[in-house]
This record gives C-alpha cells, sequence and structure tokens, in this order.
C-alpha cells in the first residue's frame, strides 16, 4: 500500500492528479546533463502541463517555454516565465495573439505558413518594431507514433514544405519588420526510436546551409519536442537521450548555433499520477467493468488514441481479474483501460501511471464533471496546486447570463 497517495487521497479527494517535484527534476537534470556545455535552450511546452506551479518551477530551474496561444503566454507569464525565453508554436495565431507576444517582447515566433509571416510583419509595422521570426520546416520524416500525433510528414497542417522552405526565407528576409533569427520542427511527438530526430536535424542542417550561401545566416535550430516516456514497463523501451543529444551535439559542433529544444511529455509525463476510487465493480455476461470516479474527461489519451496507462491499485493487492477500466462519463469511449488485467474491488483507490504530461491539461467539464484538484510533492510535504473545481465554478458564466434569457420567448 502506497500511504502516501491513500493519505493524499483522503486529505484532498479523488480524482486528484499529484506530481512529483522530484521527477521533475530528475527529467530537467537529464536534458541538462546531456546538453551541458553547449548552447542550448530548453523551452518546456506548456501544453503538456500548463499548471502555474509548475511553470514557475521550470523558470526556476532556468527553462524557457514553447507557447501555442495567449492563454499560455498568460500562463507563462503569472508564473514568472521569461518571456525572452519563450517561443511560440502553432498553426493559427490570431492578430490579437501576436500582439500580445510582441508587447511582451518574446524571443521568437515560429511561424508556420508565408499568410502568417506577413500577418506578423504587418502587426510588428504597427507596433513600430521588428518581430524576431523563426520559419517551421516540415522535414518530411516518419516519427513513427501514432497519426494523431505525427507532425512532420508533408499530409501534415503543421510548417512549410521542404520545397517551398528557400522562398519563403527569402520573402523573410525581403520583410521590414521581421528578424529572420531561425528555423524550428516538430515531427511527433511520444518518439521512442529518436533516429527520425537526428535525420530531421541533418535535412534542417542542409537547408540551412543552402540559405548561408544565399546570405541568409540563422542564430538558431529549434529541434522541437517529441521525445516519448515509458507509459507500459513491461514493453516500451525508454528513449535514449544522452545518445540524441550526442547525435545531434556533432552536428551542430563548430556551427555556432544555438540549440532550442521544446519536449513537453518527457519533463512531466512520468511526474504525475491520477488517484482514482473506484466506484463499483460491475460483473457483465461477457464482460467486467471496474468503474472509478475519473473518466475521460479526467483524462483523454485512452479514449482519444488508444493509450495504454499503467494502472496500479495502491489500496491492496487482490486477485486479478480481466475487466475495461471506465468512468461515469456516458459514452462508450470512457475508458481508462480496456481488457487489462487488474485486482480491484469498490472502495479501493487505483493509480493512473504517465499522468503528468497531456492529462490535466486536456481535462473538461463534459457531463458537467468538475475538473480535479492538483497536488505537488515536494519532499515529504503535499502542497496543493489547483483547487477542485466546484460547481459553482462551472455555472458562473452561464448564471452571469440567465437573467437575459427571461424575455425571450
Ligand atoms: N513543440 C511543438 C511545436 C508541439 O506541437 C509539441 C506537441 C511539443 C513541442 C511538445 O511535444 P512533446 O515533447 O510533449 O512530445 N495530446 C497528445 C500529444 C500532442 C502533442 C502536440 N504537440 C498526447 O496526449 O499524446
Amino acid at each position: 500500500m502506497n500511504t502516501v497517495y491513500t493519505d493524499l487521497a483522503a486529505r484532498f479527494g479523488t480524482p486528484l492528479y499529484v506530481y512529483d517535484r522530484q521527477a521533475l527534476d530528475a527529467a530537467i537534470d537529464n536534458y541538462f546533463n546531456a546538453f551541458s556545455g553547449s548552447r542550448a535552450l530548453i523551452c518546456y511546452a506548456v501544453k503538456a502541463n500548463g499548471n502555474l506551479s509548475i511553470l514557475k518551477h521550470f523558470a526556476a530551474r532556468g527553462c524557457g517555454f514553447d507557447i501555442v496561444s495567449g492563454g499560455e503566454l498568460a500562463r507563462v507569464l503569472a508564473a514568472g516565465g521569461d518571456p525572452a525565453k519563450t517561443v511560440f508554436s502553432g498553426v493559427g495565431k490570431s492578430a490579437d495573439e501576436i500582439r500580445f507576444a510582441l508587447q511582451n517582447k518574446i524571443k521568437c515566433f515560429n511561424v508556420e505558413s508565408l499568410p502568417e509571416l506577413e500577418r506578423i510583419n504587418a502587426l510588428a509595422a504597427e507596433t513600430g518594431c521588428r518581430a524576431p521570426v523563426s520559419l517551421r520546416i516540415n522535414p518530411d520524416v516518419d516519427a513513427q507514433t501514432h497519426p494523431y500525433i505525427s507532425t512532420g510528414l508533408k499530409d501534415n497542417k503543421f510548417g512549410i514544405a521542404m520545397a517551398d522552405a528557400e522562398a519563403a526565407y527569402r520573402r523573410a528576409a525581403e520583410l521590414p519588420h521581421v528578424d529572420v533569427l531561425g528555423m524550428d520542427c516538430h515531427i511527433g511527438s511520444q518518439l521512442i526510436d529518436l533516429s527520425p530526430m537526428v535525420e530531421a536535424c541533418e535535412r534542417l542542417l542542409a537547408l540551412l546551409d543552402r540559405l548561408a550561401a544565399q546570405g541568409i545566416v540563422l542564430q538558431h535550430l529549434d529541434l522541437g519536442g517529441g521525445i516519448g516516456i515509458v507509459y507500459d514497463p513491461k514493453q516500451d523501451a525508454e528513449p535514449d537521450i544522452a545518445a540524441y543529444a550526442a547525435a545531434v551535439r556533432r552536428l551542430l559542433d563548430g556551427r555556432g548555433l544555438e540549440l532550442i529544444l521544446e519536449p513537453g511529455r518527457s519533463l512531466v509525463g512520468n511526474a504525475g499520477v491520477l488517484l482514482t476510487r473506484v466506484e463499483y465493480v460491475k460483473r457483465g455476461e461477457n464482460k467486467d467493468f471496474v468503474i472509478t470516479d475519473a473518466a475521460m474527461n479526467d483524462l483523454l489519451r485512452p479514449a482519444l488514441y488508444d493509450a495504454y496507462h499503467h494502472i496500479s491499485n495502491v489500496s491492496a493487492e487482490r486477485e486479478a481479474f480481466v475487466a475495461d477500466i471506465v468512468g461515469p462519463v456516458c459514452e462508450t469511449g470512457d475508458f481508462l483501460a480496456q481488457n487489462r488485467l487488474i485486482g480491484a474491488q469498490a472502495g479501493d483507490l487505483l493509480a493512473v501511471h504517465g499522468a503528468g504530461a497531456y492529462a490535466a491539461s486536456m481535462a473538461s467539464n463534459y457531463n458537467s464533471r468538475p475538473r480535479a484538484a492538483e497536488v505537488l510533492l515536494c519532499g515529504g510535504e503535499a502542497k496543493l496546486i489547483r483547487r477542485r473545481e466546484t460547481l459553482d465554478n462551472i455555472l458562473a458564466d452561464e448564471k452571469a447570463c440567465l437573467s437575459g434569457i427571461s424575455a425571450c420567448h
């Protein structure tokens, strides 16, 4: 029995996300060690887990941030992160978001298309400044990951095609209100074999050389995020960050380029669990169900990607049976695991592992379920870093509009 988890569940209720600061530090140290002595900036991808206390911790550890919306920039600023170490990715940056980022003097816009480049130039002109830009190049390598999280192939919506890249850089170099600083890519997420990332780096460097020959000299190379984590301790291999770092460092040797990385999942994923209580065990004719108080609104990954999350019983070891572990949401797709061997009975506390990344950040209020609380373990101390949402929180914005409705028939 894990008494820490039992105590936390008793104190804060379930479902509950629990993160471990020591594990966050170990993950960031892993990157720092692999790239020590090189000019590398680790820009944590906020989308993986944007909790302000986690951002504050990464900022204190010297990280920058990778953001994809004005909302994420607001999070970085609220957490005391440095906008000068923040890069802005994403295919659909709105004018307001670009203005907000310009006002806050972010490090770089990772530009995904020519129309976006023109918009940034026009808005920088309006503000009387020059916008720092990098072009996101689609290197057309297969990341060999789930199709929904693969982003570096020709058919993806992301980035500028390699064939159009030189013309795009020439256009960028002509624009009076942008500074063309870098080149970036992000080929996909949850990569276990990192060789596609090394291949992407090689392709980008070849392009960088062709540009230099045309007088367009860049200062940084941003290789995105994407390094995977072990979700299934029985099956998954651990990606070798040190070997990846060594390969990239060899490729960058003597070039004087600043290296930027945008890891998300690999910094937080295995630093978190989702604690959930078993409500019922339902024995069916063909199937058994373990029904928990956490659902797809708390952890969407199994429903959306058929993702595997290891689930353990925190309360007791019991005789195992095969069951679907499901939540209370009214959707057949609402499962945390399917056909899983698990020993559990009503009242048991379960831990869903690998829930530090893309769990709380993808949570919703579907079925009017308040979002769960988040706790950060700091040594022996448990700190609440997000209060459990209340029904009042959920209803407030609609209640505020209710009185206007009485006149409509
Ligand atoms: N940079 C860019 C431009 C990205 O699009 C992403 C993730 C990252 C960095 C961080 O990637 P990471 O190191 O976390 O793999 N919801 C999905 C993952 C979507 C990832 C989207 N982009 C999941 O739960 O698996």
